[in-house]
């Protein structure tokens, strides 16, 4: 069975940590996400994996070249001249999908780039086998459904109505990003920039061909820095990742992922719910809470992150603290003994001084 992962958006709303690299490669705990999603559709035999890319092909080009589980599955690029949305690169892969002879019921997956889950593709296919319709969409309960595609469907899982972005409220279950698809739907899309949820499914679910497969573990969109930590909160509590190596005199609290080589200090205390990436040093009594510390960053002594976002090769001084979602991008440096709010800082700049009210830093 084969896979198409959209992998072309511009990732605007995880800014500034997309400034540095594409959404689908920024590390989610211990791998970038697309790593993770790439691991499940192995993992249920999936063979050949295509990438849908328009931006930034060069940095996906050498993440296929290194992934440990290039080996085990054949991962294709389809590069789009111009963005072509999140239905068009079906159309342009429609050759690598649908190959000769092969029948119009055979399924494949689609997959947005930014969502992790449990990802319960084997139970998916089953049930996307059993009702034999067109497609089946993955669909959770989300408390702000306003932001995604809503689905209203029967008891069955028939989808009735599919409504994206819905500005008045038509129910809670929203589409999860990842769907099986026959053959067939490709004879639905034009080449040309067109949207899945605002043209495909709303149709489909209208003739009775989409189905939808109810998940109630965790699910969380990455596309925003908050929804971004709250997905790495999941990761903590859901996997189970490799025991780290032994730090002494170090408290740690909770679900703590530490990656390889990394420093800590006596007296520091760490967790619940945090993520430190490879090569990261921390000082003596530094205190992380609710974070993620990107690799190659320092975290000097006494300093203190909360609930925010440190990327990569950043610098936080002495004594200094960022608390409310401080969204650092890669490179930044803070000075000893500053204070941020709910501050975002864009990529190789210095901050000297502290900001209490929360303030993008260009
Ligand atoms: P924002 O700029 O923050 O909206 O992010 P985004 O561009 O990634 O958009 P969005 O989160 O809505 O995209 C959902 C999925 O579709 C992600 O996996 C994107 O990578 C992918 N995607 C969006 N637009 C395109 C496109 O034009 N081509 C391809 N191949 N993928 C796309
Ligand atoms: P407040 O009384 O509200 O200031 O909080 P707290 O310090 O009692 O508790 P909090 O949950 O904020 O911190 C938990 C641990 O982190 C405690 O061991 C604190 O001593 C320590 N801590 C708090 N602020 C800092 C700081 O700025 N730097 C360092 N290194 N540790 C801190």
């Amino acid at each position: 069975m084969k896979a198409l992962i959209l992998v072309g958006g511009f990732g605007t709303r995880l800014r500034p940590l997309t400034f540095t690299k594409p959404k689908p490669l920024i590390e989610l705990v211990d791998k970038p996400i697309i790593q993770r999603q790439i691991g499940a559709l192995i993992s249920i035999g999936v063979k050949e994996v295509i990438l849908a890319v328009n931006t930034e092909t060069e940095a996906i080009k050498n993440f296929v070249e290194n992934i440990p589980e290039k080996k085990q599955v054949k991962i294709t690029l389809s590069v789009e001249e111009t963005p072509l949305g999140s239905g068009g690169p079906l159309a342009l892969a429609r050759k690598i999908l649908w190959e000769k002879d092969e029948p119009e019921t055979k399924p494949f997956f689609l997959l947005n780039s930014d969502v992790i889950c449990d990802f319960p593709l084997e139970k998916m296919l089953i049930f996307h086998k059993k009702h034999q319709k067109e497609g089946t969409l993955l669909v959770t309960k989300v408390e702000n459904p306003s932001k995604y595609g809503v689905v209203i469907h029967d008891d069955d899982g028939k989808v009735t109505r599919f409504v994206e972005k819905p500005t008045i409220y038509v129910g809670d279950e929203i589409n999860a990003g990842v769907s099986i698809l026959n053959l067939k739907v490709l004879n639905r899309i034009e080449l040309r920039n067109l949207s899945m949820e605002r043209e495909i499914f709303p149709k489909m679910a209208e003739e009775g061909q989409l189905f939808c497969f109810t998940i109630n573990t965790f699910w969380m969109d990455i596309g925003q820095p908050l929804d971004y930590l709250r997905g790495v909160e999941m990761l903590l509590d859901f996997v189970q990742f490799p025991k780290m190596a032994k730090y002494e005199n170090v408290c740690f609290d909770g679900e703590v992922f530490v990656g390889e080589n990394v420093q800590i200090g006596e007296d520091s205390f760490i967790g619940p719910h945090v993520s430190i990436g490879d090569n990261v040093q921390i000082g003596c009594g530094v205190r992380l809470v609710n974070c993620v510390i990107l690799s190659g960053s320092s975290i000097n002594d006494f300093a203190l992150v909360s609930n925010s976002i440190v990327g990569w090769d950043s610098l936080i001084g002495k004594w200094s603290r960022l608390e409310n979602h401080c969204i650092l991008g890669s490179s930044v440096g803070v000075a000893d003994e500053v204070y941020l709010n709910d501050t975002i800082v864009l990529p190789n700049k210095q901050v000297s001084d502290s900001i209490l009210n929360g303030k993008i830093i260009l």
